[in-house]
């Protein structure tokens, strides 16, 4: 589009507003590695609202220095990035300080705009790999994909289905060691392409609405994430029992099902906490009623399932049946409360969904929120259930269309946006999140000082702050249970961190391999939810007999020793937005192809910082494959021996693009050949890494019978912490927790000191003791003090005991630490 050039209009402390006929370009840094780009096309700049951006960060300052550099250019500088804006055409160029390109528009015009959406040209640079966007069921690596962002219900979706449930606009590139992040926060329909079209060029754009996206420049990809987090808040803690395991299926029918369900986990085992009510459970598939005949006890089902540590999440899906002949209060209150949609003629919107023909609250609209929050009072308030699960919220209807038809309308009434009309085109994709929203409202009303849990389906940009996600209906088979690495990595590069994937698969049934092997790489998922469609085959862990019911238990046991690390890094993500699973490049961004790692060997990710996680590749065909072990050095997580990289791995062929990296020992990465096994699958733990865990316990509550178990990774240098809180009320924020960082240095002397930092917190340890396990201890001579221990010669590993009341201290040793040759 030719523009006249662009004159500088204003100039703010944190940027620059210029203009050029009717369109209006304002760029301001509110961070020194987070630049905001808002056009108007119209004479004016769009509306200052989002549903996404926290306000604070929207109107955040940042010192720059703004030169002009020539008649064409101005350079606008922040102590870590820099923005280049041509007055020719209006196109903008980010670069770091050290004058590398980050992202830049791609062409003399750059923009597109239509009568009323838009196209925005990026340069993609030829080895930048692109990460994000949400539940995409594809490669991790986005590279040469494109996608459409639309909320869509997508029953057995495919792989490369897109779109499906959730609208992330956001993504993360990815080159050699550096990152950069984009926002595009706009809530229409709209399209990513990544190099698609164009193999140099990143085009994304809109069917509507306006032009206001965010450019972080990272370096590395861990301050995109946490800037992401900053922009749009990180998620909330959920409680500690949102990281047991969790038993649904669609459905539970019957409150003696239930109890017997119930009876059966704790029977055989199975370390528990959650049980999931689908649609059964209500009356008439209708939203917050119980089936009385069903469950004719529901309040003393709960109250006993609460007796056995189990907590309940029921299904509150948003259609509320349009029932006139008998009492429905959820329907009549939101009547008279005019809390549900209408079409542009002003009639009241009633469409298909479970309880037939049905009404649709607006919860674009203050008012609507509130109605929905009350709902609550009934099942969370009065009968006790645990946490709300938001289905079908895309919305999902069963008309010929699958969501709302285009001539609903909304009304916005919320903070920071101008009350007006809008059309379902532009409310679509939020819709969701807006119910989840409104959900942990009323959760919040409620019971102020309990941490809400709710699950939703579809989502936008930010909806991490509302509830946790699920990777919707999945299908029961190997290349889902493959599938949902990718994406639950994608979805905790894009906020959800807190995620899962219905362990076992949903749609058809499990065979038995499958159900096991896909519920042992779901207890290191943040979410472990074992969840199965009407009509197929039961998937509860004992369905199979007493061999997979023993690897199954196993495998969930396991889940729960590690729940100190687990509850860690929930914590972490909360704080920091940093994902509970991570690619390997988010730890190892600059290893040898580090920028391919996640290529070479999909299936394995990072549990944290510290747990690698290897499962098979391809379940389905029984044979060796390869891991990649980063650089650094690991050790098998389940015998504690040192990887021998030298003998037993081969070294990686290296990436073209960090050839400079990859010459360096200290970068490579190893190719470990593994032959499967049925029991278990690999786990490696980082050298350097000092993980807490405890016995095993069968929920969540349960206070552990030993110690507080640390085990250290040797290293030169190792950390790690411990928090703990009292795992379901916001006591945490006014000092009711525990956190405790722990570090070992191993010295060329053979000196090694180990120190236990001073707890932060007021909280005291359930442990009364701590238990220290040194793994990869070559050789050992004694403690300092003549403090007792254990050394075992054949596993490497040094045992000693800390007593909990001695609340920091340092234990000084004498050995080698083994170590194995890069
Ligand atoms: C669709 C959801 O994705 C699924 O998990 C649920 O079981 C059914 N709706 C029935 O509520």
């Amino acid at each position: 589009m030719p523009m006249d050039r662009f004159d500088i209009v204003q100039s703010l402390p944190n940027g620059l507003v210029l203009r050029a006929d009717e369109t209006v370009i304002a760029i301001t840094a509110l961070r020194p590695d987070i630049w905001r780009v808002r056009i108007g096309r119209h004479g004016e700049l769009p509306e200052d609202a989002s549903w996404a951006v926290r306000e604070p960060a929207r109107h955040h300052d940042c010192d720059i220095s703004a030169v002009r550099d020539d008649d064409a250019l101005v350079t606008l500088r922040t102590s870590q990035s820099v923005a280049r804006v041509s007055l020719a055409s209006g196109a903008l160029e980010f670069i770091d300080a050290q004058e590398r390109e980050i992202l830049a528009d791609a062409m003399d015009s750059p923009f597109e705009t239509g009568r009323q959406g838009f196209v925005l040209n990026k340069t993609l640079g030829p080895n930048v790999h692109i990460f994000g966007l949400g539940d995409k069921p594809t490669q991790l690596d986005h590279r040469q994909q494109s996608f459409s962002q639309w909320n869509t219900d997508s029953y057995a979706f495919h792989e490369g289905q897109n779109p499906l449930y959730k609208d992330i606009p956001f993504f993360m590139g990815f080159d050699a060691g550096r990152a950069f992040g984009m926002l595009l926060d706009n809530t229409w329909r709209k399209f990513f392409d990544f190099g698609v079209s164009d193999p140099a060029v990143i085009r994304c754009g809109a069917l509507g609405g306006d032009i206001d996206y965010y450019v972080l420049t990272g370096p590395t990809p861990k301050d995109v994430v946490t800037a992401y987090h900053w922009l749009t808040g990180p998620p909330p803690l959920p409680p500690k029992w949102a990281l047991g395991y969790q038993q649904s299926r669609y459905s539970y029918e019957t409150e003696d099902e239930v109890r017997t369900l119930a009876l059966h986990l704790r029977e055989n085992n199975i370390p528990s906490d959650v049980i999931w009510l689908d649609l059964h459970a209500l009356d008439r598939r209708r939203s917050f009623t119980i089936d009385d005949n069903a469950f004719p006890t529901f309040r003393k089902m709960i109250d006993d399932l609460h007796v056995m540590a189990f907590k309940v999440v029921l299904i509150a899906d948003l259609h509320i049946a349009r029932v006139t002949d008998e009492p429905y209060a959820p329907y009549r209150l939101g009547l008279e409360q005019n809390a549900f949609v209408h079409t542009a003629d002003g009639t009241l919107y009633v469409d298909e969904a479970w309880g037939g023909p049905s009404v649709f609250p607006d919860f674009a609209d203050a008012r609507a929120r509130a109605y929905w929050a009350h709902l609550f009072q009934e099942p969370y308030g009065t009968l006790g259930v645990d946490g709300i699960w938001n289905d079908m919220n895309e919305p999902a209807i069963f008309n010929d269309l699958g969501t709302f038809i285009p001539e609903v309308r909304h009304r916005i009434d919320a903070p920071g946006f101008t009350p007006r009309n809008a059309s379902h085109a532009e409310i679509h994709n939020v819709y969701g999140m807006l119910n989840a929203r409104a959900t942990r409202e009323g959760l919040l009303n409620i019971a102020p000082d309990r941490r809400p849990f709710v699950m939703m389906r579809a989502s936008y940009a930010g909806g991490h702050r509302y509830g946790v996600t699920w990777t919707g209906d999945n299908v029961a088979t190997w290349q889902h249970l493959r599938l949902s690495t990718p994406m639950l990595l994608s979805l905790g590069l894009s906020g959800f961190s807190f995620a899962g994937a219905n362990l076992g698969g949903f749609v058809g049934s499990s065979n038995p391999d499958l159900l096991t092997r896909w519920l042992q790489v779901g207890m290191f998922n943040p979410i472990a939810d074992n969840h199965a469609d009407l009509g197929t085959r039961p998937q509860e862990p004992w369905v199979d007999g007493p061999d997979h019911l023993r690897i199954r238990r196993e495998a969930i046991a396991e889940r729960y020793r590690l729940l100190p690390y687990l509850y860690t890094l929930a914590e972490e993500t909360s704080r920091t937005g940093m994902p509970m699973m991570r690619p390997m490049f988010l730890e190892f961004p600059s290893a040898s192809g580090g920028e391919v790692l996640d290529r070479q060997t999909p299936s394995q990710f990072m549990l944290g910082a510290a747990l690698l996680i290897a499962p098979p590749p391809y379940g389905e065909i029984p044979g060796e494959y390869e891991v990649t072990l980063p650089p650094g050095g690991w050790y098998d997580f389940r015998t504690g021996y040192r990887v021998e990289t030298d003998r037993r791995a081969k070294i990686t062929g290296n990436s073209g693009t960090v050839t400079e990296l990859a010459n360096s020992p200290a970068h490579q990465s190893h190719l470990v050949t593994i032959t499967p096994v049925a029991d278990r699958i690999p786990v490696y733990a980082r050298a350097g890494a000092i993980i807490p865990h405890h016995d095993t316990i069968s929920f969540t509550s349960e206070t552990p019978s030993g110690p507080l178990r640390l085990a250290i990774y040797a290293a030169d240098q190792c950390d790690g912490d411990v928090y703990d809180d009292d795992g379901e009320s916001f006591g945490y924020r006014n000092g009711d927790f525990l956190r405790q960082h722990f570090t070992a240095r191993f010295e060329a002397n053979g000196r090694f000191i180990v120190t236990l930092g001073q707890r932060a917190g007021n909280r005291r340890p359930w442990w009364t003791s701590i238990e220290i396990t040194i793994h990869g201890l070559g050789s050992f001579e004694r403690l300092a003090e003549d403090r007792p221990c254990q050394f075992d010669p054949h596993r490497r590993t040094l045992t000693f005991n800390v007593a909990a009341d001695i609340e920091e201290t340092t234990i000084i040793g004498y050995g080698l630490r083994q170590k194995s040759s890069p």
